[in-house]
């Protein structure tokens, strides 16, 4: 199957013309200004941005958390993300306490199978290195494509794992060439801060915030920051929400340490103030970290527009708000933490990012595919329109309005965190590999064509199939 995309606007990370793009056998195969080649399909794009699939780099997908499971699965998550332009994301493989990290793997490829809609890879999240997996297992995870270990330095009781596990873990990565990702967060003082809140009866969503102040992030990040540097491996921190985790990643930038980050769509727009909302509305935006004052959105912008901060991902954390949401009705460290956000990112960040003149259409590329497909292990078969690369395309109506809404999303949560807001520019046709997936408002492929992708060890590129396949 070939496909001749004619006449668009294609954008890369550095480039911005006007030219066609020619699809053959999954790949891009030639780029020019006018290309006179036989085509199975033809697609009229003049008008239209031609942008590389977004990537994003962090998403929760039928993953059991918070006394409950997420309610997007591969299925329902992947649609999400196809329409909102993204063709290729990594998940987390989460390490249940005691199993081994094959077993979570085998169970998290399970999840994936026959399911899956948009090509995606896993990062490992390590829990536990004392009674199931071991250091030699995670160090050659990289070999199956496994290229990075996540660390939670929160959710006490749960997820979080003290710093002997997070220094190890980093030892190991430095061996390996594995990314070390971290959720940075001072656990143990959230710990206590939060059963003195409940203590004192106040059970209300918006003591999620109050008790995980932007100090714990920042005290966190920065001791992530020395550790990996002790140890000597590259670091990423997850979700960044505030100037306090802000500042010690610019400095260790400024200083040329191996340190990244990220921030996600959700902190540019919602704030503290949305936790307050009355009715048990505010349970909506419980996710960790929390909604900030909104000073923390001019610094996050700020950020991701000097490179302080390298990829805005979703977090993509999907409950219902009626029904599983409501297990903390009476005691806000019940409700499930994360919100759904897949499908949203590339028009939040076109529309106030690039239309209202805070980044370049380029940085926007950047930001939600080139840089994370860069990091990840996935460039340049991903994140790019470049000849060789994989045919992950989204033709983009600039001028297409839509009106955000849970009643026309394709997640299956009952809400959208930015519920109402109106946007001009949003996906119009969406190829995987020269597959067409998206269509208008149409689902054109059947589940069962993303693939799992193996991806580079960090620093590393992941060469086009044909070429590795060469070599
Ligand atoms: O609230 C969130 N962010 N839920 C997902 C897990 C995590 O911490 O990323
Ligand atoms: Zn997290
Ligand atoms: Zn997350």
């Amino acid at each position: 199957m070939s496909v001749l995309i004619k006449g668009g606007r294609v954008i890369t990370a550095a480039d911005d013309y006007l030219g066609d793009v020619f699809v053959e056998d999954e790949r891009i195969s030639l780029i020019g200004e006018s290309l006179d080649v036989q085509a199975d399909r033809t697609i009229d794009a003049s008008g239209k941005y031609v942008l590389p699939g977004c990537v994003d780099p962090h998403t929760h997908l039928d993953m059991p958390f918070g006394g409950t499971v997420t309610i997007d699965d591969f299925e329902s998550g992947q649609t999400s993300a196809a329409f909102g332009g993204t063709t290729c994301h990594v998940d987390f493989c989460i390490q249940a306490a005691g199993q081994s990290f094959g077993e979570a793997l085998e169970t998290w490829h399970g999840k994936r199978e026959g399911r899956s809609l948009i090509d995606n890879g896993f990062h490992i999240a390590v829990t536990d290195l004392r009674e199931g997996g071991t250091l030699e297992e995670l160090a050659a995870l990289p070999d199956q494509g496994v290229t990075s270990y996540k660390l939670f330095m929160a959710y006490k009781g749960a997820l979080m794992v003290d710093d002997e596990t997070l220094f190890k873990t980093m030892e190991v990565a430095a061996e390996t060439g594995a990314l070390v990702m971290v959720h940075a967060e001072n656990g143990d003082a959230i710990d206590v801060l939060v059963k003195r809140a409940l203590a004192e009866g106040k059970t209300e969503p918006r003591y999620h915030a109050l008790t995980r102040p932007p100090e714990t992030e920042g005290e966190a990040t920065n001791r992530a920051i020395q550790l990996a540097r002790v140890a000597g491996c590259a670091l990423y921190v997850v979700h960044v929400s505030c100037k306090e985790a802000v500042d010690p990643i610019a400095r260790a930038r400024t200083e040329g340490w191996d340190v990244h980050g990220e921030t996600c769509t959700q902190y540019l727009f919602v704030d503290y103030s949305f936790l307050e909302r009355p009715d048990f509305e505010g349970a909506k935006y419980v996710y960790t970290p929390p909604p900030r004052a909104k000073e923390n959105q001019d610094v996050l912008w700020s950020a991701v527009r000097n490179d302080v901060l390298s990829v805005i991902s979703t977090d993509h954390c999907a409950f219902l708000w009626d029904g599983q949401k409501t297990a903390g009705k009476d005691d806000f460290s019940k409700i499930p933490n994360g919100g759904p956000g897949l499908e949203n990112r590339l028009q939040m960040i076109h529309h106030f990012g690039v239309r209202e003149g805070r980044i370049t259409l380029n940085r926007m590329v950047e930001l939600l595919a080139t840089n994370p497909a860069k990091l990840f292990g996935l460039y340049p078969r991903k994140g790019t329109i470049a000849v060789g690369s994989d045919a992950d395309i989204v033709i983009f109506d600039p001028g297409r309005r839509v009106t955000i809404s849970a009643a026309t999303h394709h997640s299956r949560s009952d809400y959208n965190l930015f519920e109402g807001t109106e946007v001009e520019g949003s996906p119009e046709m969406v190829l995987l590999r020269g597959q067409v997936l998206v269509e208008g408002d149409e689902l054109v492929a059947q589940a069962g064509v993303g693939q799992f992708v193996k991806r580079a060890r960090f620093g590393e590129e992941l060469k086009p199939a044909h070429a590795a396949a060469a070599s």
